[in-house]
């Protein structure tokens, strides 16, 4: 259904099958019967009415993650769908264009519904894009990149914090899959929608491409890299230009923070036609906001209990759905220190705020790079780390949560939350 201003959608949350490895059905959650869920493009200035119709037999609650929204459509992990109902969600989609994502956040449960297929791109499709010539159309190429455990029989594994044991890697539901490229330029949008393993990624034989775009859209300007960091919940956007390979060359996508081998390659681009180029990068994409003086600080502990019960603690407490955490003023801006003091189990953190997008200042003192110097909603805290965040809250009151991204995390309690007003 659609009207001058405003595009319905219809999705049916289910418990499915999908075909991972080829002649084998695997147990999945679908939004829409599809493994992983279809990409919805929404357009910037029209409104997204989604009906989200739960056909599991398990309570969901649908998150668009990174999306500046009411309250009563984020998604929080407390505002169920019960099996056999409905819940309409509203997007206004007035921030500019990004790569958000929907997914599950049912408190506690969220970390395995995810897992086990409860999770979809959301391109924000912003017309001020379009004139400056980045690929777009066929060349503008959405890879969600994730791990999962398989047994035997094709059946996904979920152990809560059993992260140890998934090995295998997915991109867009498939195996290590390869892709036929053009020899010309692509624009990739990556998403880790993996619960708890960050990527490092880089092209096998180390040519460099650009960074164009983080969390929330474009980067001030490209930046040239040959690797970067992509912990869970984050979204980045490169150019790689294809032009320089021959014809049947080929090039992988090799994750260099494998712990096993089969980890390392994530996916093969086979360079297999010349085509047409007319794309470009511009030297300048789109400047950073002026988030203005901060007058409140605030400092967040990230830590893991590793006791009889093992929880997950954002200022030595678990999450409690009735308490607040952070009492916030609408229209200040603040400055969040963020420190992960796992130094001894050396387990790495990440950090996610609902609602707003954030600017990341520096990471133990030093000034962030590459995808980190565009607006972010989700920051990775490694080990020992102290990263601080600048954050401006505009509109929008109401109770959001904040919380580590590695969902085994969250679903064990490294959640909080904060009370706009
Ligand atoms: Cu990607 Cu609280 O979520
Ligand atoms: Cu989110
Ligand atoms: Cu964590």
């Amino acid at each position: 259904r659609q009207d001058a201003t405003t595009d319905y959608y219809r999705v049916r949350m289910a418990e499915t099958q999908a075909e991972v490895y080829p002649g084998l059905q695997t147990k999945v959650l679908t939004y829409n019967g599809q493994f992983p869920a279809a990409t919805i493009v929404a357009k910037r200035g029209r409104r997204a009415v989604v009906t989200q119709y739960n056909g599991t037999s398990r309570p969901t609650a649908v998150h668009l993650h990174g999306a500046h929204l009411p309250r009563k459509d984020d998604g929080h992990p407390m505002d169920l769908v019960e099996a056999g109902q409905e819940r309409v969600y509203e997007y206004p989609n007035t921030q500019p264009g990004a790569t958000l994502w929907y997914h599950d956040h049912a408190h506690h449960t969220e970390a395995e519904q995810v897992y086990r297929g409860l999770a979809g791109l959301y391109v924000l499709d912003d017309e001020a894009e379009h004139d400056l010539g980045l690929p777009d159309g066929e060349y503008d190429v959405p890879l969600m990149l994730r791990d999962a455990q398989f047994d035997p029989a094709g059946q996904l594994v979920f152990v809560l914090a059993g992260f140890a044991g998934r090995q295998t890697l997915l991109v867009n539901g498939r195996p290590q899959p390869y892709f036929e490229v053009a020899a010309r330029k692509y624009r990739f949008r990556l998403l880790n929608c993996s619960n708890d393993r960050t990527f490092r990624l880089r092209l096998s034989d180390n040519r460099p491409f650009q960074l164009i775009g983080s969390d929330s859209g474009l980067l001030p300007a490209p930046v040239t890299v040959t690797d970067f960091d992509l912990s869970p919940g984050e979204r980045v956007e490169a150019v790689v230009d294809f032009a320089p390979y021959e014809i049947g060359a080929q090039v992988t996508l090799t994750n260099d923070l494998a712990e096993v081998e089969s980890a390392k390659s994530v996916m093969r681009f086979d360079i297999a036609r010349t085509a047409a180029d007319h794309s470009r990068v511009p030297p300048t994409l789109r400047p950073l906001p002026d988030l203005g003086e901060a007058t409140v600080e605030r400092h967040i502990l990230m830590r893991v209990n590793l006791g009889a019960t093992i929880s997950s603690l954002l200022d030595d407490k678990v999450y409690d759905p009735n308490r607040i955490d952070q009492r916030v003023k609408l229209g200040t801006t603040e400055i969040w220190t963020i420190t992960n003091t796992d130094v001894q189990a050396g387990i790495p953190h990440n950090m996610h705020l609902h609602l707003e997008q954030f600017q990341v200042l520096d990471r133990d003192g030093k000034p962030v790079t590459g995808h980190e110097t565009g607006l972010k909603d989700t920051v990775l805290v490694p080990a020992g780390g102290n990263v601080r965040i600048k954050v401006r809250f505009t509109d929008h009151p109401g109770l959001f949560v904040y919380h580590c991204h590695m969902l085994d995390h969250s679903a064990l309690g490294m959640m909080g939350q904060m009370e706009i007003t």
